[in-house]
């Protein structure tokens, strides 16, 4: 049985073990975690997946502030969802999904902010709408494939063409 926690519940030395499991120990040379360098986690949208009987982390979801600029150096908030991770034993169970739906209902009240990942279309398209139809004209800080870069955004909701993903910075007070 699956219940979805706020992560800040977990130890963090949990989740990083968690992360080897699901991604290897050279995780953290992905552009993932460049696009998002500095970052604090988004503590109010990153959840955990755990059986509360046995006391057991089963899965994670984290998110964080990134920002596409344009070409006119504007910056576009984003949030970032990823790393999503599921032990692998555990994997094909639904854990993925909830912790995802557990993201989608946080965010129910205020879905003003585009979601923006790297991961499988095959996944994230097939159950969650996330797409890399409008991410072409992109880049990001390190190499990716641009048929991971995935964006859920309602269709009206302008999106610019061209920029460049980062971390989200706070503009200097003039
Ligand atoms: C990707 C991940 C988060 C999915 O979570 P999960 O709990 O295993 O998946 P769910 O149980 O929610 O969904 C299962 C369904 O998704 C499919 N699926 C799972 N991972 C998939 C992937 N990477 N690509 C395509 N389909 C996938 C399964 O085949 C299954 O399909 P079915 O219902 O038709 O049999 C999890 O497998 C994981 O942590 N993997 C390791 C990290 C990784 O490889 N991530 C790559 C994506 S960023």
């Amino acid at each position: 049985m699956t219940t979805i926690i706020p992560l800040a519940e977990i130890d963090p030395a949990l989740v990083e073990d968690l992360l080897d499991a699901a991604f290897g120990k050279r995780r953290s040379q992905r552009t993932a975690y460049k696009v998002r360098e500095g970052m604090e986690m988004l503590e109010g949208l990153s959840v955990a997946a755990v059986n509360m009987a046995a006391n057991e982390l089963l899965g994670s979801l984290q998110c964080w502030p990134v920002a596409l600029t344009d070409d006119k150096g504007k910056m576009h908030p984003m949030i970032m969802v990823g790393p999503v991770a599921v032990y692998p034993d555990c994997q094909g169970d639904g854990i993925g999904q909830a912790l995802m739906n557990g993201l989608l209902k946080e965010l129910q009240q205020d879905e003003s902010l585009p979601l923006v990942m790297i991961g499988d279309p095959a996944y994230y398209d097939r159950f969650f709408n996330f797409s890399p139809e409008r991410t072409g004209g992109w880049t990001l800080p390190g190499p990716w494939d641009p048929e991971r870069l995935l964006v859920r955004a309602p269709k009206d909701a302008p999106l610019p063409e061209k920029g460049k993903l980062g971390p989200w910075q706070k503009p200097d007070p003039a």
